[in-house]
C-alpha cells in the first residue's frame, strides 16, 4: 500500500478547505486501486472538511498536536479534541515548527508519546538541512532525530507510527531530493527503526518522502519500494497538482499488482 499525506499548511481557509476536500475526493473518482489518503487542513477547518470527507476512504490528520491530555496551555489544541473532530492522524516535528517556533526533540517526543497513547497516529517528520548533506551528515542528523523523537516509544505490529523523511532543502523550494538520496536515506531509517523496534514492527512501519513532491515526480518516488507514500505540501493545495500525484499513486499499484 502506498500512502499519500496533504499537508495544507496555513494556506486555506475554511471555505477554501471545503473546496478542497470536495476536490481531492473527485481525484479518487473512477479508480480501483487507490492509495491512502490523509488530508490534514487548518485547525479550524477540520469540522467543516469531516462532513465532506465522512463515509469516504479519505482520512483527517492534524498539523499538530499538543503533548498534554488539557489543562492551561493556550493556544494548544489536545488529542482528545481531535478525535471528537474525527481525527486519527497527527504530523508532529514539522521542520517548519522546529525552526519557526523553536519546537525542540524534548517537545516532539513528548507529542508522540502522547499521540499513540491517545490512538492517533503520529506522521513523525525528520530531515537534515542542505549544510548537513554536504557535510556527509545526513545519517547523523536524521538518526538523532529518530532517537530522540522515538525516546520510550513502544509499539506493537497493530500500533501505526509514520516517519516522514523532509530534508529541509526540499521543502517548498521546488527542488526534491534525487531518488537515490531518498532510497539511501530510507533504507537507513528503515535500518535504525529495525533496532528501535525489531524486524516485525519496524517491516511493517510507512516511510515517507516529503518535499517538493508534484504531479510530475511523484510517480519517480512511489514506484520505489522503499518509498512508502509522500507527504505533500504546496503541490496539496493546488487540486490538480494533487490530482496527478493521486493518479500516479494508483499507477504505481496498478503496476504492482500486475507483477
Ligand atoms: P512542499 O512541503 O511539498 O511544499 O515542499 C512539504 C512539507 O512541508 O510537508
Amino acid at each position: 500500500m502506498k500512502i499519500i499525506i496533504a499537508n495544507w499548511k496555513m494556506n486555506v481557509g475554511v471555505r477554501e478547505s471545503v473546496a478542497l476536500a470536495r476536490g481531492t475526493l473527485l481525484t479518487l473518482r473512477g479508480r480501483k486501486l487507490i492509495p491512502e489518503l490523509v488530508i490534514c487542513p487548518p485547525f479550524v477547518a477540520l469540522s467543516e472538511v469531516r462532513k465532506v470527507v465522512a463515509r469516504s476512504a479519505v482520512a483527517l490528520g492534524a498539523q499538530n498536536v499538543s503533548w498534554a491530555e488539557s489543562g492551561s496551555y493556550t493556544g494548544e489544541i489536545s488529542a482528545r479534541m481531535l478525535q471528537e473532530l474525527g481525527v486519527t492522524h497527527a504530523i508532529i516535528g514539522h521542520s517548519e515548527r522546529r525552526s519557526l517556533l523553536h519546537e525542540t526533540d524534548e517537545m516532539v517526543n513528548k507529542k508522540v508519546l502522547h499521540a499513540l497513547a491517545s490512538q492517533l497516529t503520529p506522521i513523525v517528520c525528520v530531515g537534515e538541512t542542505r549544510q548537513e548533506r554536504q557535510a556527509g551528515k545526513t545519517h547523523e542528523v536524521v538518526g538523532q532525530q529518530l532517537k530522540a523523537a522515538l525516546l520510550d516509544v513502544r509499539l506493537r505490529v497493530t500500533d501505526r507510527l509514520l516517519i516522514a523523511y523532509e530534508p529541509l532543502s526540499a521543502i517548498g523550494s521546488g527542488e526534491a531530493a534525487s531518488v537515490p538520496e531518498i532510497v539511501e536515506t530510507h533504507t537507513f531509517i528503515r535500518s535504525l527503526l529495525r533496532e528501535f523496534f525489531g524486524e516485525r514492527v519496524a517491516s511493517a512501519m510507512q516511510i515517507l518522502y516529503g518535499g517538493s513532491v508534484d504531479g510530475e515526480n511523484a510517480y519517480g518516488f512511489l514506484r520505489e519500494q522503499q518509498v512508502d507514500g509522500v507527504l505533500v505540501g504546496g503541490g496539496s493545495v493546488k487540486i490538480n497538482q494533487f490530482k496527478d500525484i493521486v493518479h500516479a499513486a494508483c499507477e504505481v499499484l496498478e503496476a504492482q499488482q500486475k507483477v
